[in-house]
């Protein structure tokens, strides 16, 4: 059962109410006024922990607002829920499931029950087939139908079952085998099956069918047409065999798709989609990075969990983001969270948080039905730095919205070449400096600026940001940095009191669908509003 705490709705809580006749105190406080009343404010409101420094200082808050949102999550039950998501409990109530991502990453030795079972000994069994697997696919003992080796490896899946895989693919790029050509498909828009392959030889090509239901529309089309194209050309359905493999919950459908249960790689009901980079949906990881790297990164998601679920709230780093994200939501009314690695390997970071967060928390019913009275998950996007700073930055420093930004930065890069790093990391910092303090009118107008120029060039500050700040990217930091934001994301949904583990806010859409691809079909007419008729009935026409 779900642990029943809190007893009150948010809104009613001590520490909301107290949040909120707070607010209107500090709200109108500048972030130079408190840099310039405390000189150590940048030392105190950072924190460093399983080597990640975090820098929350360029934040609208003080101490007293810090007091206050901690004091909300213990109101919020968050030390309960934590424990219960770790132990196994069904804390995902609408579908009745435990939410145990954590047990993907336990040590060996671990005891984590579900229904009475420790699964951890099927987790380390299906880690070690994964290993065995890409050890001879990687070494070339794994041979496709027609005996040449194995070149190309390209993930289907959508979602969860891409996302994280693609994202950590380009994260870890660094330590992946260059020899060998990784692709990701997802779209059902047939472009993105034509143009991964497009250079490919089927004779080399193993393709993952990544589907935690196997039932998945984007998916099962492009798998039946990746097997298409394979038999296309090595003729003999025996072929699939050899270059197809399944990662799935979902034994019966991988064997009605042809694909033998043997090469099937499986996880569990208990690992929702978009947390599930670390199951056996990270196969593809796994092969382009080797398993020792791979069980790294698992070891830096471990040590990311031990730190959430031990460290005192005050000194622990996703509780901290996760209330600082709920301080914006609701108190200040951001919309928007801006994520900026600078990093060009976690160019994709940003796209794989959008679905761990806003999948997650996109939700305006509480756990008990009710519909909120205030704002929950925020709207995450963001790009690779520098990049941004020369598109969408200038809203960020002078537009009208608020949007409070997570800078993402490495001490060490992993392509020294000239100065190219001290650059790239100065502007980091420059960005949240920039952002945070700005530059008043009669700083404008002592550079000798005309006065009618001066409030085109003022910068408001205030701001806020949070700096991450890691030695180096490796396996175990991408763990780190990921388990980060999952813990972020749960500590917003409790405080939210919401579900941020179920997705049913993606169901109407591929009902819909599903009818009107009969129609397209010709399988019969359906009945939708005027507008939807009329486009309909124009692309019919128009494709002839
Ligand atoms: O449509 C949303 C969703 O259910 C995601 O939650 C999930 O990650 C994705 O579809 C893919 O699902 P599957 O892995 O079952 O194909």
């Amino acid at each position: 059962m779900a642990t029943q705490v809190p007893s009150a709705p948010l809104t009613q809580l001590t520490a909301w109410k107290a949040l909120e006749s707070h607010y209107q105190q500090v709200k109108d406080l500048s972030l130079r006024t408190l840099f310039a009343e405390d000189p150590k404010r940048g030392e105190r409101f950072s924190l460093e922990a399983v080597g990640i420094y975090l820098d929350y200082s360029k934040n609208r808050i003080t101490e007293e607002t810090l007091r206050l949102l901690l004091q909300l999550a213990e109101e919020s039950g968050l030390r309960q829920h934590i424990d219960a998501m770790f132990r196994g409990d069904k804390i995902n109530v609408t579908e009745n499931r435990a939410v145990l991502h954590t047990a993907l990453r336990a040590p060996r030795g671990a005891d984590i029950q579900v229904d009475g079972r420790n699964v951890v000994p099927e987790v380390h069994e299906v880690l070690d087939r994964m290993a065995a697997f890409s050890d001879r696919v990687r070494s070339g003992e794994w041979k496709g139908f027609t005996g040449k080796r194995i070149r190309n490896v390209v993930n289907i899946g959508i979602g969860g079952s891409d996302l994280g895989p693609v994202m950590a693919y380009e994260a870890l790029r660094h330590y992946s085998r260059r020899d060998m050509v990784f692709r990701f498909v997802s779209n059902v828009d047939g472009t993105d099956f034509a143009e991964a392959t497009i250079d490919l030889d089927p004779e080399e090509t193993l393709f993952i069918i990544s589907s935690k239901t196997f039932t998945t529309l984007e998916t099962m089309t492009n798998a039946q047409t990746a097997r298409e194209w394979s038999l296309k050309k090595l003729g003999d359905p025996k072929a699939v065999a050899k270059h197809f493999v399944a990662v799935s919950t979902n034994a019966a459908e991988v064997s009605k798709f042809g694909i033998d249960t043997a090469n099937m790689f499986g996880f569990w009901d208990w690992v929702g989609g978009r947390y599930s980079m670390d199951s056996a949906i990270g196969l593809s990881t796994m092969l382009a990075i080797g398993p020792d790297n791979f069980r790294k990164m698992l070891a830096g998601f471990r040590e990311m969990d031990e730190h959430f679920r031990t460290a005192p709230f005050e000194k622990n780093l996703p509780v901290l983001m996760g209330l600082l994200t709920v301080w914006y939501a609701d108190f200040f009314g951001a919309e928007t969270v801006a994520v900026l690695p600078y990093d060009q390997y976690l160019k994709r970071f940003p796209a794989y948080l959008q679905q761990l967060t806003m999948e997650s928390n996109g939700k305006s019913v509480t756990l008990g039905g009710a519909r909120v009275d205030y704002q929950t998950g925020a709207i995450f996007w963001g790009e690779p730095g520098t990049n941004g700073q020369h598109s969408f930055y200038q809203l960020i420093h002078q537009g009208t919205h608020l949007i409070p930004c997570d800078f993402l930065g490495f001490a060490k890069t992993l392509n020294p070449l000239g100065n190219h790093h001290d650059l790239l990391m100065a502007n980091v910092f420059a960005q949240g400096e920039a952002l945070a303090f700005g530059k008043t009118p009669e700083q404008v107008k002592a550079e000798g600026t005309p006065d009618w120029l001066v409030p085109h060039r003022v910068f408001e500050g205030n701001r806020p940001s949070n700096t991450l700040l890691l030695e180096k990217l490796t396996p175990e930091a991408l763990g780190k940095l990921v388990a980060l934001y999952e813990h972020s994301v749960f500590t917003q949904g409790v405080i939210w009191q919401i579900n941020s583990f179920d997705q049913w806010g993606v169901e109407l859409g591929k009902v819909l669908a599903k009818n009107i691809i009969s129609e397209l079909e010709g399988k019969g007419e359906g009945k939708h509003d005027s507008s939807t008729s009329a486009l309909i009935a124009r692309y019919q026409k128009l494709k002839g």
